[in-house]
């Protein structure tokens, strides 16, 4: 089954039972400043999920464009993406449990109108309770009556489990509730049924994965806490076309499913060098830029315009690698095009202006690509500050660029140095003001200076938990989250995770004022820690200190009063190298 007979079933299987289909919203929110892009099929639904009539009614359908740059550095393997679509069903204070899992298992398993999957390879969970909410009796009487129907044995095929995996928010703040998860055995092995210790060890496996998840979203979230329920019950269904495309056509990955096939084959074509990690980033890069561009983001240095900026470089960096011809990149935004232009009619409609774009952004950087590739290699030893801005400024490298390049050749790059030269400069041509170099780049935009301080507050808190030897082994901030690196031998555990949030909240709360000294470096480096070398400072250098919490040579810039900064949230916790991990957080 093809990708377009897949979102043809969904629209039409749910038209049927009453639902309006409705378009995909664009890409970039309407009416909510908070976040760049739309993530999830819901968010453009919120004030309907509120309570605010819908004009097309309380039963709708559809399939929404979702961007998530978060992970962007991860595209290139088997499952990450930056663009793709997600397909849901809503009813807005309508239906609710039991029509939806029934729906659900149904499109699932149904033949002639779902996707007729084998229901011997389906795992569900549902949740436990806490004292936001009682455990979901109701959903797992729903799921039992439909597997004992089916003929296997529920115990071993529902599982419950706690709010970290089946309780769904957008964020902080809005319409949330209890989920209940359904995953599909992609190996075909595991079909006899599982112990809940069997289902997590396959989750953790990936030998199954989630493809649907229905959200019973009856209660409002405020800066974190569940204050009560919403004025109505509604359901949020979600689930990404592109899992499910793989799922249906039996592949290892999205790239051999008909959404890449022939863009990574011309890709190959094109190519006289054999790299599939740098086919793979070309063509999910090439997909966001044409979306992005035709819901109206043009390449700039803020905001979403800098993301765009970052992948379409990106993609001709890759291009670069792999000795593509020149000029062969609008070939490939052309096929792009001509795959979509039906399905989403802006594509078609805007596509002079997706190529005029896309090859303008790339005329510009191809020109000091080389260059700047060759004054990379002059470089010897880590990469300064000076010479992170010099790539940026005079041959226009992303400083995201910049890091990746390093990081192939086993460098590190001086971020704050990179920063400080950015404000120094910022400072000198008054450009400021101007929003020039705003966002994406550290640069002190709202969200990037809350994450700047933000970054100070978490390694004081990993300090309190793990002790003084914890150093910053790397930092990079866009306008949506922080990334930050220290040395630590393990994975942390969930309590440790927890105790870091906790105590960075904690400090917010408290609203202490960062106060900012200039001193001579020597006495700095006496009050401060730093795991940078000390020679790339002038001699009198900024200290920023939180309280006694957190003291820290840095360049700035930072906010007046941790009270700004929100909710602290850790998203995710990795290794980056050997006995380094790496915390991507956000603050909502
Ligand atoms: N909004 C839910 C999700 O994204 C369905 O998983």
């Amino acid at each position: 089954m093809n990708s377009n007979e897949i979102r043809q079933r969904f629209l039409k299987f749910f038209e049927k039972r009453e639902h309006s289909i409705i378009p995909s919203a664009s890409l970039v929110p309407e009416n909510d400043p908070s976040v760049l892009f739309n993530t999830a099929g819901m968010q453009p639904l919120v004030p309907y999920l509120l309570g605010e009539k819908h004009p097309s009614g309380e039963k709708i359908v559809g399939v929404q464009k979702c961007v998530r740059t978060t992970d962007i550095d991860e595209v290139g393997d088997n499952t990450h993406l930056t663009f793709f679509e997600m397909l849901g069903n809503w009813s807005l204070g309508d239906y609710f449990k039991e029509e939806a899992i029934n729906w659900s298992y149904e499109f699932l398993t149904n033949k002639e109108e779902g996707l007729g999957l084998d229901p011997s390879r389906l795992y569900v969970t549902v949740f436990e309770g806490n004292n936001d909410a009682p455990r979901d009796e109701e959903s797992f009487e729903i799921w039992k009556a439909i597997f004992e129907k089916a003929g296997f044995d529920p115990e071993k095929r529902i599982f419950f489990m706690s709010a970290k995996s089946n309780w769904w928010s957008p964020g902080e703040n809005g319409p949330c509730g209890p989920d209940s998860e359904m995953f599909y055995d992609v190996t075909g092995e595991l079909t006899n049924g599982m112990t809940k210790e069997e289902f997590i060890q396959a989750d953790d496996e990936q030998k199954i994965v989630e493809i649907w998840n229905d959200v019973f979203m009856e209660y409002e979230k405020k800066d974190g806490k569940v204050i009560g329920k919403l004025v109505q019950r509604n359901v949020d269904t979600g689930a990404g076309l592109e899992r499910l495309t793989v799922m249906m056509q039996g592949k290892d990955n999205v790239y051999e499913t008909d959404l890449f096939e022939s863009l990574m084959a011309k890709i190959k074509e094109l190519s006289s060098v054999d790299n599939l990690k740098s086919r793979r980033i070309i063509a999910d890069h090439i997909r966001s830029a044409v979306f992005l561009i035709s819901d109206g983001v043009v390449p700039s240095n803020t905001d979403a315009g800098y993301i765009l900026r970052r992948i379409i470089r990106r993609a001709a960096r890759h291009l670069h690698l792999l000795n593509v011809e020149e000029g062969s990149l609008i070939n490939l935004v052309n096929m792009v095009i001509e795959q979509y232009g039906d399905i989403y009619k802006n594509i078609k409609e805007k596509s002079e202006q997706i190529k005029e774009e896309i090859k303008k952004e790339e005329e510009k950087f191809k020109k000091t690509l080389g260059q700047g590739l060759k004054q990379f290699e002059k470089i010897s030893g880590d990469i300064s500050g000076k010479d992170a801005f010099v790539l940026f400024s005079t041959y226009g490298f992303p400083i995201e660029m910049t890091q990746e390049i390093a990081q192939e050749k086993k460098l590190a790059v001086d971020i704050v140095g990179f920063e400080e030269e950015m404000k120094k400069h910022q400072e000198l041509s008054q450009t400021a003001s101007a929003g020039k170099f705003k966002g994406g780049l550290g640069g002190d935009d709202e969200n990037s200076t809350k994450l700047h301080t933000a970054t100070h507050m978490l390694l004081a808190a990993l300090r309190e938990v793990f002790g003084p030897d914890v150093y910053q082994k790397g930092s990079n901030i866009t306008p949506e989250r922080l990334r930050f690196d220290f040395n630590y031998p393990e994975k942390m555990t969930p309590e440790q995770l927890k105790q870091v949030e906790d105590i960075v909240n904690q400090k917010i709360q408290e609203s202490i004022s960062v106060e900012m000294k200039e001193m001579a470096k020597e006495e700095a480096l006496k009050v401060s820690k730093t795991s940078f070398d000390p020679s790339k400072y002038g001699d009198t250098v900024k200290v920023y200190s939180i309280g006694d919490f957190s003291i820290e040579l840095c360049g700035g810039p930072h906010v007046e009063n941790t009270s700004e900064l929100g909710y602290f949230k850790i998203k995710k916790e990795e290794a980056s190298s050997a006995g380094v991990r790496r915390i991507k957080a956000v603050l909502e």
